[in-house]
């Protein structure tokens, strides 16, 4: 932009990890996926099952009198369509036994824009000039969230404790004794499963923050974008948990929807209420076709059957190609471990010690058409102690037809194979 930029304008209008992300993204689609081997975005697969459930509503919608006129052609109120929002909480309350209406549901266009509204809602510059952070237990975290202050750092990221697993498994903890929640804490956040890492945190983990967060009286905001009940893209058994101190997000994205940018807020009403604001404000209205899309199988409980037996068996076979694809391809005695994967749609590689950092690596990789994520993006609200774990982590989507992935992780373990024997 030619003209002078304010301090949103130069937080918000510049290059950033998430932009470069979705840019691969776009890229490789462009691109046809016949050249470009894609293993970088969160895009979810195509499972047919899920499309032809996706057909027959939009072949429904268009049958009956006026619901396609509607969909298309009305305003949807800011805190999202209340049929919706009934739907949604009759499955809360049915699946989980949670004491929510639909006062406590607030839909948004997608889950990074509830996010973009919670964060800076919540932490930031105060009017009395002071500052506030969120709390993230476990660095590193989901890429998204990274650029969306308008307005100064407003993380406050804590180094995990890493367990090494397997010969080549780790897995991170959160490491409690390091977790201070102070006065410039404004909330904690977690994304469970975790994008980009597969972990999953415990339910002891989490009743834990749980507690810290109350104890202190600032919210824990949970991303359930790939959690219970929907799409339910998690291999480990886990107790979904929402209450008045909890703020529960979803997506209707990994279940096959990201077209229709649907995310989804479960809080406490006066919060629900506050992004319904944000989101008139900022977008007037809301995003009606993924809602609409999606009413009748909430009611019905499809979509449970969906999540349950068509996408969570889906990835969790992609998973163990996967990993049975990295123990092929990658020499037994590389210097590699992949996090355990318990949900998500990624694996997340650590080449401990590697000569050249994860952003080296992914150019090299981008050279040789394989995109994937390089680590440094998921570490950030650190302080500056040095860590060379931030450079040496990729994240590696598996969610792509087979021969992609392979071919991807076979240049993978190549160019990695390469860099330590250079190094
Ligand atoms: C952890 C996590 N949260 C939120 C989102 C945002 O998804 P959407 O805006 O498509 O709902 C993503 C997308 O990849 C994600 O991985």
């Amino acid at each position: 932009m030619s003209w002078e930029r304010s301090e949103f304008g130069e937080r918000l209008c510049g290059a950033s990890g998430i932009g470069e992300l979705m840019e691969d993204l776009g890229m490789a689609i462009a691109a046809g996926g016949e050249k470009v081997r894609m293993l970088g975005g969160g895009q979810p697969a195509h499972i047919p099952e899920v499309d032809a459930v996706w057909r027959r509503r939009i072949l429904e919608i268009s049958r009956r009198p006026g619901e396609l006129e509607r969909m298309l052609g009305d305003y949807e109120g800011p805190a999202g369509n209340r049929g919706f929002r009934i739907a949604l909480a009759g499955l809360f309350r049915r699946e989980f036994g949670w004491d929510v209406g639909p006062e406590n549901i607030a839909v948004t266009a997608g889950g990074q824009t509830a996010f973009f509204f919670l964060l800076n809602a919540l932490a930031g510059r105060f009017a009395d000039g002071r500052r506030k952070k969120v709390l993230l237990p476990i660095v590193p975290e989901y890429i998204g969230y990274a650029d969306q202050s308008v307005g100064g750092e407003i993380f406050e990221g804590t180094r995990p404790r890493i367990e090494r697993t397997g010969r080549h498994e780790f897995k991170y903890r959160v490491d409690f004794e390091k977790l201070g929640i102070g006065e410039e804490v404004a909330a904690l956040c977690v994304s469970r499963p975790t994008n980009p890492t597969g972990n999953v945190l415990t339910d002891g983990e989490v009743a834990r923050l749980a507690e810290l967060a109350s104890g202190s009286g600032v919210p824990l905001i949970i991303d359930n974008a790939y959690g219970a009940p929907f799409p339910n893209v998690i291999f480990t058994e886990v107790t979904p948990v929402w209450n008045e101190n909890i703020i529960l997000t979803l997506s209707l994205s990994k279940l096959g929807l990201p077209g229709t940018r649907t995310g989804i807020v479960v809080a406490r009403e006066e919060v629900a209420r506050s992004v319904a604001a944000m989101t008139s404000i900022v977008g007037l209205s809301n995003t009606n076709c993924g809602q609409v899309i999606v009413t009748p199988l909430l009611e019905s409980g499809e979509i449970l059957r969906l999540s349950n037996e068509v996408v969570q068996p889906f990835y969790r076979d992609k998973r163990r190609r996967a990993l049975e694809l990295v123990r092929e391809s990658f020499d037994d005695a590389m210097n590699y471990r992949i996090h355990r994967s318990e949900g998500a749609l990624f694996l997340w590689i650590w080449f401990e010690d590697l000569p050249v950092t994860s952003r080296r690596l992914y150019e090299r990789l981008k050279a040789r058409n394989v995109l994937v994520v390089p680590g440094h993006y998921f570490f950030y609200g650190l302080d500056d102690t040095p860590w060379p774990h931030r450079d040496q982590c990729l994240r590696v989507s598996y969610s792509m037809p087979e021969e992609v992935v392979r071919d991807g992780l076979r240049v993978i373990a190549e160019e990695a194979a390469m860099a330590y024997h250079e190094g």
